[in-house]
């Protein structure tokens, strides 16, 4: 009863940028038909626990006019069996184990699609499941797909060293992310969480890594991602910007970055379509390799076809941040698609400084307010300018965490399994606690 109540207030303090409420509208206590994976041939210690969860699945979820869940005690568990739990309507999985992938087939470790009211969960805030991708780096499995499903969580999960990305949330609507510890590699590919799709709420979130912390891709509309911890990872992101690109109403605040390559990140290279409305605020950034960055002309992307995707009316406010190198990289680079110029970007206290007490800014083809923007309505396109700056007034030495990574962790060896953190931004409480300690 208290978590219902409790959701309920949290999802009206998020309704702002969400569309609707999101999460399963059944409560826990009402999915109380156990599905045990150890009544359906699975055993603790297991060497492939994967046929007991489809079996579960299949045989007593799917099948029971009782709102169920199915359960993983706790324990170790290996797992060679990938599995895809499509279609169950009112129904939660408890992960309360600890599932070691020891197969190098590709795929995804477990998918979940077209699930409605759905809660995917650990009650002892300490199931997930081990990667051990130094085995199969970048040549394995994903961990966790979301596909396609409406009115849903999935909290309180570590996910440690995928071989690939950690957890996709592919399409779908109505979603609830939090509480989670993903870590991951020093290393390319190694996606912390990846969403695409509507009316979604992703926050106190941990990422380790050396790719994508919470990154946006298209299509995507009414996405919420608030107290975001990435620690030593590549940064939080929006793209690659493909062909056809639709994002919009975009909110991201109170996100923390440590280490690893930027505070933000919209890039792309060529393409067509539109992302418009977002804000970026409260954004606290430490020796990152870039800060604040748009590029239309992203390196690692081959030039896809059409004039770039167009970039309006969007706000970055708040943010106090160091780079590494002001100089060899711009702490703040907003470099736009010449054939298609960015209008109504707007920097409001935006306070980006380098650790090497110099730095450059750089615009192309942008136009707003802020930084080198450029104002004007014509915005025609104009060639990237690079002009040296001095330490912003407002600027103060970005606050520290404790428990900050000093260094990534490696790609050949086991990565540990962590604990979830309780706090994920400086000064700011976890939105929900952890199940652990309710
Ligand atoms: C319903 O779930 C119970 C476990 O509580 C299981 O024993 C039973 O076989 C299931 N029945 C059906 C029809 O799936
Ligand atoms: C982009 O949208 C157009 C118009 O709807 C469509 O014809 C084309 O196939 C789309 N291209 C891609 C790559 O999705
Ligand atoms: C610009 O984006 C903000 C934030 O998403 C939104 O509230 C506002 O309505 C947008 N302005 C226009 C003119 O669309
Ligand atoms: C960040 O990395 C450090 C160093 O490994 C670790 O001690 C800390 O627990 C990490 N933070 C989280 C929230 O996992």
């Amino acid at each position: 009863m208290l978590a219902v109540a409790f959701g309920l207030t949290l999802s009206a303090i998020a309704a702002a940028q969400l569309s609707g409420s999101v999460g399963p509208i059944t409560s826990l206590s009402d999915k109380s038909n156990l599905c045990n994976v150890l009544d359906y041939g699975g055993t603790i210690g297991s060497s492939d626990i994967g046929p007991a969860i489809q079996k579960a699945y299949d045989d007593c979820v799917l099948t029971n006019s009782s709102a169920s869940t199915l359960y993983v005690p706790e324990g170790d568990y290996d797992m060679q069996t990938w599995v895809t739990l499509s279609g169950g309507t009112k129904w939660a999985f408890r992960l309360d184990g600890l599932i070691t992938r020891t197969s190098t087939t590709t795929g995804n470790m477990i998918v979940v699609e077209n699930a409605d009211d759905f809660e995917f969960y650990s009650q002892n805030s300490a199931g997930g499941i081990q990667g051990a991708g130094y085995q199969c780096r970048n040549d394995g499995p994903r961990l966790i797909r979301m596909v396609t499903s409406t009115r849903w969580s999935l909290h309180d999960l570590i996910l440690v060293d995928s071989p690939e990305f950690h957890l996709v949330i592919q399409d779908g609507s109505g979603g609830e992310v939090y509480n989670l510890a993903i870590r991951g590699a020093d290393i390319g590919g190694s996606d912390g969480v990846d969403v695409w799709g509507d009316n979604y709420w992703i926050h106190d979130v941990e990422v380790t890594n050396r790719d994508e912390c919470v990154t946006v891709k298209s299509p995507a509309s009414n996405i919420l991602v608030e107290r975001i911890w990435c620690n030593q990872s590549g940064g939080s992101a929006m793209g690659s910007l493909a062909v056809n690109t639709s994002i919009e109403n975009i909110l991201y605040r109170n996100v923390y970055t440590v280490g690893g390559n930027q505070a933000y990140m919209i890039k792309g290279n060529g393409g067509s379509g539109t992302v418009q409305n977002a804000v970026f605020e409260n954004f606290i950034s430490r020796d990152t390799a870039y800060g604040l960055d748009i590029n239309e002309y992203w390196a690692s992307m081959s030039t896809l076809a059409g004039n770039g995707v167009l970039l309006y009316n969007i706000t970055f406010k708040s943010w106090d941040g160091n780079v590494a190198d002001g100089v060899e990289r711009s702490p703040i680079q907003i470099l736009c698609a010449d054939e298609t110029p960015c209008y109504d970007i707007y920097l409001e206290d935006v306070y980006m400084w380098s650790l090497t007490d110099e730095a450059t800014w750089k615009c192309e083809s942008a136009y707003g307010n802020g930084a080198c923007l450029e104002s004007g309505t014509d915005y025609t396109s104009y060639a990237e300018q690079t002009t040296s700056y001095t330490q912003p007034a407002g600027y103060t030495t970005p606050t520290t965490m404790s428990g900050d990574l000093t260094a990534g962790f490696g790609s050949t060896t086991l990565i540990p399994t962590p604990t979830i953190p309780t706090m994920f931004f400086p000064g700011l409480p976890q939105i929900s606690p952890l199940m652990k300690n309710q």
